[in-house]
């Protein structure tokens, strides 16, 4: 099958393109940033490099493929997220429509249909005349990289975020050695290794009969956030390390003393708020979809080697 995948060489598209390339199949892969044409071509891939913004782009890229899989960078430089959401999804649906792909999947998350706004979903289901997958997981493993800096003490979380939380670490008078935010302590969550969803969604594009519509949940491993905070912290030699909940009201007061935007920083308050309340997770066991195979202490594996280089 000829079939494209965005999310350049992100957590679950490197797997992915792996994966499908290793069964045959031929992959482009969009990137943004033409310095990832050679890592792309390497992994025995075509590379797009354009933007997601681009629809006419998109459409070119899009034409000829049989299906695609679509994501949605986080972009923390948008002030209004709901708007981004809204438009790089509307650029997904143009230029499917206009490439006639009838076999989309599309990543979403696993409290999608419970935050206030639009859910971005509706606009590829109502839209499209295709059969569509929707991928529903829970939190990422990769998000513990964006927390190593506060787990060092440094008072800020990296890479996404590139803002200070000199905000929260002021609430928490430089405490050190923790991980924070407005879910935790004994929250259970659904952690998922990005590795299990490149692998759902391989099957998803490749080996699973298609049906018209089908939303799959996808999931590691669940375990409260101290449970998680303890592997992690176990790895990298710390592990008395706690994941401490702080309130919608700290949260979003910690966000704005670190200058991030207000309407972001209630979003964000809000997609973590959604967590704590366990909504998620019900619906998770409502579908009771079979866990993968990665669990959070092979992840910890390879977080104990980045933390230990840094
Ligand atoms: N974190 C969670 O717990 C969680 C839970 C549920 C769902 N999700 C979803 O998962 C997504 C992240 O997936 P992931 O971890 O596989 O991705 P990722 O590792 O963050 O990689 C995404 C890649 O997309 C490319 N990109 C960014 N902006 C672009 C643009 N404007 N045009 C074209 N390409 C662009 C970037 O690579 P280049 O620089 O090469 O372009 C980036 O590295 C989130 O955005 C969210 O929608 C996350």
């Amino acid at each position: 099958m000829n079939i494209v995948l965005t999310g350049s060489l992100g957590n679950i598209s490197k797997p992915l393109a792996q994966e499908l390339i290793a069964k045959g199949h031929s992959v482009t892969v969009i990137s943004s940033n033409s310095q990832k044409e050679k890592d792309i071509h390497a992994l025995g891939a075509t590379a797009a490099i354009g933007k997601l913004e681009d629809r006419s782009f998109l459409t070119k890229t899009f034409t000829g493929a049989e299906a695609v899989y679509c994501m949605i960078p986080m972009n923390l430089s948008e002030t209004n997220f709901q708007n981004y959401m809204h438009n790089t999804a509307n650029n997904y649906v143009q230029a499917i429509k206009q490439a006639g792909i009838k076999r989309v999947v599309i990543l979403s998350g696993w409290s999608a249909d419970l935050i206030k706004g639009e859910n971005i979903e509706h606009l590829f289901i109502e839209q499209l005349d295709a059969s569509i997958t929707i991928m529903r997981p829970g939190a990422f493993y990769t998000n513990f990289y964006f927390s190593m800096d506060l787990i060092k003490g440094k008072g800020f979380i990296g890479k996404y975020l590139t803002l200070r939380y000199s905000g929260l670490m002021a609430l928490f008078k430089g405490r050190t050695g923790l991980l924070m935010g407005n879910y935790g302590g004994e929250d259970k969550i659904v952690f998922v290794s990005p590795k299990d969803i490149a692998t759902a969604v391989a099957e998803e594009l490749i080996e699973l009969p298609v049906e018209q519509l089908k939303i799959r949940y996808v999931g590691s491993e669940e375990l409260t956030c101290n449970e998680a905070a303890k592997i992690i912290g176990t790895a990298i030699g710390k592990p008395w390390l706690r994941w401490v909940r702080i309130s919608d009201k700290q949260m979003l007061q910690g966000l704005k003393m670190a200058k991030m935007p207000q309407e972001l920083a209630e979003t964000m308050v809000e997609m973590q708020s959604v967590m704590h309340s366990g909504k998620p997770l019900q619906n998770f066991h409502r579908n009771n979809p079979k866990m993968g195979k990665v669990k959070l202490a092979d992840f910890a594996k390879e977080f104990a080697a980045v933390y230990n280089q840094k």
